[in-house]
């Protein structure tokens, strides 16, 4: 946080402790940022998980994509340049190729169709991504194969007999430690995953092993040095207590009469390569291996259930190859829908192109970024959608939006001008003549600190605390309205000067608030900062600077063309 942000806080604390009408808080020349020039932001890779195609997609995975659409977004407006930012699709293994059976169809056609799914929906929710990965590209199966080849030659991978169960749903091995017993869809006995409730199989065949037990001390090390390796901390001590527990060798190949939907070893076609090294491989592939890696280590951003092959596996696979461990392990929970994980069987999975259609692409990205936290699981139900994105997006934004541009109040159209005197940025005598109060002085204080404080939220993949502060701004942007009524000013003449800069202040806000937006609602920031005459090139971090500091560039420039309501009323619909 900036110096002037601190003391700007105390100023705050202030102005809110007392509501005398010309109370005498000044607020020096604090609002004057230069975030722009002072944040050299570096170029930076961000990765979503690939997304299985063995279903289709739901809410859930839009969550992952979102949450690294919204930080690379935050990332452009920021000044990074050429920053990578990949997603895609997860497209062998034994659960796709059992899938694409049961439909009927060949698996590269089965898969072509899920994965088009995946980016028909990550279009429709504007996911800006650079790259878009299928597991099924050949650029992909070169990686693969130069990476495998890599971990051989460096004395990682042996051949050894595996025996263990394995569960299909979650691809993955596990212990006698990790299974108990369950009932099968068929209502027979069966064991099942502790972690997930998914089936095992008992398998006993000769695999490929990687020796994942050498890595326990330099994974532990890397987790170290590195605070951020694993964030938030809730993982990153999971991820820790998972290596001191120990780790075992892992089986990475299955026989290829059991999995042949996969890439085979290289130099030994009678087996595959385990889906989850295949898979993780992707990040890879998206830089450049093995000709470049450009941009290298990557951000991953992911979700709980599959933490420990990014922040256990994959570290380990790559320093077995000599490249650098991932910069950092974005983990996020999960969504549930009436506080059951969301699954096909149980027929609880939300679709998010239904909900698109409903609450549109910007009402949607808000609702899942507002309400989701990294560390616990949210409950999904369309009434929450509703009632948040209308008393939010329609009530506060759009209506404060719709005040202070509407002709009613703003018949010349136009960004007013500020009168100083009466809203005077500098304590000094002058005061004495000002019309503001201390929540007047407390709304500009809050907006000014807006900046530094989702700067960092968004850097630290917390949406939710930078909508939550967002919002705060913009209520007492519109109790700030009310208090001013100027639907009385502009009814006298001498109150021109006034009615100017209660508008001031508040579009004041609303242009912070919209920069600030865009990596959450871009579509309706894109048509606030339009409707407030904001120049496109003037929409970045650089342009922060609020209150006096703008003044002089934006005050009595025409207003852009109106272009309706910013978000419509939803009418609550009962649903199943
Ligand atoms: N294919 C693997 C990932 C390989 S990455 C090298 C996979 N795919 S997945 O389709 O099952 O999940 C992709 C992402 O969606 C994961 O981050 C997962 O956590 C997330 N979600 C799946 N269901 C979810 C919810 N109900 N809620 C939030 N995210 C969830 O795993």
């Amino acid at each position: 946080m900036s110096m002037g942000a601190l003391r700007l806080m105390t100023l705050g604390q202030t102005c809110t402790a007392s509501v005398s009408r010309h109370a005498r808080v000044g607020w020096s020349s604090l609002n004057v940022r230069a975030l722009g020039s002072s944040n050299v932001r570096r170029n930076d890779f961000l990765t979503t998980p690939i997304f299985y195609v063995n279903a289709v997609p739901h809410i859930g995975h839009l969550y992952s994509a979102l949450i690294a659409d919204c930080a690379h977004r935050w990332q452009r407006i920021s000044g990074a340049e050429g920053t990578i930012f990949s997603t895609g699709t997860d497209e062998h293994g034994l659960k796709v190729q059992q899938a694409a059976s049961l439909a009927g169809k060949e698996p590269l056609e089965f898969c072509d169709k899920v994965s088009q799914e995946f980016r028909r929906l990550f279009n429709s929710s504007y996911i800006q991504y650079t790259d878009y990965i299928r597991t099924t590209e050949k650029r992909h199966h070169t990686a693969v194969n130069t990476f495998w080849t890599t971990l051989q030659d460096n004395g990682f991978i042996y051949k050894g007999e595996y025996e263990g169960w394995y569960s299909t749903s979650d691809e993955t091995f596990l212990s006698s430690q990790q299974v108990e017993d369950g009932i099968g869809k068929d209502g027979s006995k069966v064991k099942v995953s502790v972690e997930t409730g998914n089936a095992v199989e008992w398998t006993s065949e000769t695999n490929y092993m990687f020796k994942l037990s050498d890595f326990s001390t330099p994974l532990l090390e890397w987790l170290d040095k590195n605070p951020r390796a694993v964030y938030p901390p809730k993982f990153n001590n999971m991820v820790r207590q998972w290596v001191q527990d120990g780790l075992q060798d892992l089986s990475v190949s299955r026989q290829r009469d059991r999995l042949q939907w996969g890439i085979p070893v290289p130099g030994d076609s009678s087996q595959t390569i385990y889906v989850w090294l295949d898979a993780l491989v992707n990040y890879l592939t998206v830089s450049g291996f093995p000709g470049q890696t450009k941009l290298w280590p990557a951000t991953h951003i992911v979700g709980k259930d599959i933490l420990k092959f990014h922040a256990i596996y994959w570290p380990a696979f790559l320093m077995a190859a000599g490249l650098s461990p991932p910069k950092s392990i974005v983990c996020h929970s999960h969504w549930t829908m009436g506080n059951f994980k969301m699954s096909k069987s149980r027929g609880n999975v939300v679709d998010p192109f239904d909900r698109l259609k409903t609450y549109t692409p910007d009402g949607l990205r808000f609702f899942l970024l507002r309400e989701g936290v990294l560390h616990s699981d949210g409950d999904y139900t369309d009434e929450k959608i509703l009632k948040l994105l209308n008393s939010e997006l329609a009530d506060t934004f759009g209506n404060l939006l719709s005040r202070v541009t509407g002709k009613a109040l703003n018949p010349s159209q136009v960004f007013p001008k500020c009168h100083a005197e009466l809203f005077p940025w500098q304590q000094s005598s002058q005061l004495a003549s000002g019309r503001a109060t201390a929540e007047d002085y407390a709304l500009v204080s809050a907006v000014s600190l807006l900046p530094d404080s989702v700067d960092s939220h968004y850097n630290n993949f917390e949406a939710y605390k930078s909508l939550d502060e967002i919002m705060s701004c913009l209520r007492q942007a519109n109790a700030f309205i009310q208090r001013h009524e100027p639907w009385y000013l502009i009814k006298n003449k001498d109150q021109e000067p006034w009615l100017e800069t209660v508008l001031y202040v508040a579009m004041e806000t609303l242009r912070i608030c919209g920069i600030l937006m865009q990596p959450v609602i871009p579509e309706m920031a894109e048509r606030l900062l339009c409707r407030l005459g904001v120049e496109e090139s003037d929409r970045t971090l650089k342009d922060l600077e609020c209150f006096q500091g703008m003044q002089r560039v934006i005050e009595s420039r025409p207003l852009g063309e109106d272009t309706g309501v910013l978000f419509s009323r939803l009418q609550f619909k009962n649903r199943r």
